[in-house]
């Protein structure tokens, strides 16, 4: 606990005193204090508002977990586990427009009518960035000024009578995205690691941005009205998870369409199956999986929640299994067999024992990670029928954002079934002499 209450208090003090630098208004006399309550910076603008000028963006991003993230039952359910203080840290990155209106409205500034709950992480809170934020912890909201100009990284920007524009090159950098995708504890312990699984990559020396995959390039116009341009970039910013709920009218299959299509593109698997097998001998393969096009470990971010697994399940030339793992229950559970590979990471508290809530964790196990350009080889064996015939063996590499059984213990029944996705499939017949 007292590593999440420390760093409130680190939120609040980096919030004030990064403002005052932005605006100048230090000069006035007007210094930053630990948190006052008077002291809250100015509100953001809806991302609707926005969208006025920037049709193309608002709809992208309106379908990205950036949106979303302030909606996420998920997260609703386990802020609400966590209390209050915790539920303040919480929204420093999954819902900075709301928590900066709340705070407004307390002290009876800001606009009620408002309505920022749906506007998660949204255009004012990524594009008021004055100058490069600290990597990790929200450190962002030290450098947002939504009263000043917006910053991007276009040439050449024309004027606008809504805002003033102004260059920053970082903004095509993955520092744009530090500050959330990096989680610390208050003792530094890295947790959620997206940024420095990247930096540990040599993809920045071959020009590979978070932007590279997440926000690919098209031709268009930036705002209604601006001039044609090429290689603007496109905000959908796909991932892993999908809209458990409806949500601003978004295209759900679309959804999880394009996070099939990454997760489809996220990986190379090559296997040793045999083509025949002697009747009743040991019949021996392996899988590998190569992680040669995530430019970070899969899974990432909250690799603790996710579910990532080999199935392996054959069949005789009827209906009869002769092996399988990684399969699932009839309740939709994964089941932990004996030979069940699975890529995740596990959390630990203070005491040592495993913990699945990121606000009592101390450190964190993530050897069953697979960083970028590893590979791992999961190897299986079996006994071949004793009589000849055929074998059907179905291969997968499997994925799925979170556990039922853990939604099930949330109280989040709601929301399942939680879609499997395949990062990979493989059906191969193997003749029994
Ligand atoms: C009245 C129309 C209008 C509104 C409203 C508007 N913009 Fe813009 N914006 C523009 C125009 C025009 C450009 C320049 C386009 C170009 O040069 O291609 C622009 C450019 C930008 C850029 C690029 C800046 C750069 O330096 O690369 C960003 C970022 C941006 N706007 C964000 C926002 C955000 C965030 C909001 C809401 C708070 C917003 N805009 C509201 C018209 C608008
Ligand atoms: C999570 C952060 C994030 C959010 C939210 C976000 N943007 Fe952006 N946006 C970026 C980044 C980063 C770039 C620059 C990408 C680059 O240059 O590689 C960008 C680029 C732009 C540009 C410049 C044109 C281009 O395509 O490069 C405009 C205009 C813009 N965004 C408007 C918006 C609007 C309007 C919204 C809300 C509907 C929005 N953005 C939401 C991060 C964000
Ligand atoms: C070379 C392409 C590439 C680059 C560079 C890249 N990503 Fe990814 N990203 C992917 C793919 C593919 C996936 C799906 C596999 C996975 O979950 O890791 C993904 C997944 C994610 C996820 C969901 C992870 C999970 O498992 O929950 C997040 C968040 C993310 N990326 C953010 C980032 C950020 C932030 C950066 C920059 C620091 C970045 N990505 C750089 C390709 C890339
Ligand atoms: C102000 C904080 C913030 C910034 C800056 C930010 N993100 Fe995010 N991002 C989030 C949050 C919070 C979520 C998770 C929302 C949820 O799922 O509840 C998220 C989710 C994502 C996802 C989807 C992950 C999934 O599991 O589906 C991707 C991909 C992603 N961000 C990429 C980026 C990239 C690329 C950048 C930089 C250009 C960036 N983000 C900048 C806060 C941020
Ligand atoms: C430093 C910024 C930051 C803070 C603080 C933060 N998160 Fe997140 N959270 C993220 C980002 C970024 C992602 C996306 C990572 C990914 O997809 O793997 C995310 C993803 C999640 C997800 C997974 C989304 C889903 O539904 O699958 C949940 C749940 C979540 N956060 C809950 C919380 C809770 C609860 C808290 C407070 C106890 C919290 N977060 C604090 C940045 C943050």
């Amino acid at each position: 606990m007292t590593r999440w209450s420390d760093r409130i208090g680190m939120f609040l003090v980096a919030g004030t005193v990064g403002l005052v630098m932005a605006t100048g208004c230090g000069e006035d006399g007007m210094t930053g204090t630990n948190g006052d309550a008077e002291n809250v910076p100015p509100a953001f603008a809806s991302a609707a508002s926005c969208g006025g000028c920037h049709p193309e963006q608002l709809a992208e991003w309106e379908t990205s977990r950036h949106a979303y993230s302030s909606a996420d039952p998920v997260m609703h359910r386990l802020a609400e586990i966590a209390g209050a203080e915790i539920k303040e840290v919480c929204k420093e990155c999954h819902a900075p427009a709301q928590q900066r209106m709340e705070r407004l409205l307390a002290i009876g500034k800001g606009d009620p009518s408002v309505d920022l709950s749906k506007d998660g992480t949204n255009c004012d809170v990524c594009h008021s960035i004055s100058d490069i934020p600290p990597v990790a912890t929200a450190a962002f909201i030290g450098h947002i000024d939504p009263t000043g100009p917006k910053y991007a990284n276009m040439p050449q920007v024309i004027e606008t009578s809504a805002h003033a524009s102004e260059r920053r090159e970082w903004y095509g950098t993955s520092i744009a995205c530090a500050s959330c995708h990096q989680f610390d504890l208050a003792d530094g312990t890295n947790l959620e690691n997206t940024f420095i699984e990247w930096e540990a990559t040599n993809l920045a020396g071959m020009g590979f941005q978070c932007q590279s995959c997440h926000m690919p390039l098209y031709d268009g116009r930036a705002a209604e009205g601006g001039p044609w341009r090429e290689g603007l970039h496109r905000h959908r910013m796909v991932g892993v998870d999908y809209a458990y709920e409806e949500f601003r009218g978004i295209n759900l299959e679309q959804q999880k369409e394009d996070v099939r299509q990454l997760l489809e593109n996220s990986v190379s698997v090559t296997t040793s199956v045999p083509t025949s097998v002697t009747a009743g001998s040991t019949l021996t393969f392996d899988i590998t999986v190569l992680n040669d096009k995530t430019g970070h470990s899969i899974p990432s971010g909250v690799s603790f929640a996710r579910e990532m697994w080999i199935s392996v399940r054959v069949t005789d030339g009827g209906d009869a299994v002769v092996y399988e793992s990684g399969q699932l229950a009839s309740n939709d559970d994964l089941i932990h067999d004996a030979d069940l590979t699975t890529f995740s990471a596990q959390m630990y508290d203070a005491a040592g024992a495993p913990t699945g809530f990121a606000w009592l964790a101390a450190s964190i196990d993530e050897a069953g990670l697979l960083k970028y350009l590893e590979s791992r080889t999961a190897t299986y064996e079996f006994s071949a029928p004793d009589q000849s015939g055929q074998l059907t063996m179905e291969l997968a590499l499997r994925f799925r954002s979170l556990a039922p059984g853990g939604l099930r213990d949330l109280g989040l029944d709601r929301i399942l079934p939680i879609e499997v996705f395949d990062m990979w499939t493989e059906t191969v017949q193997v003749t029994v002499l």
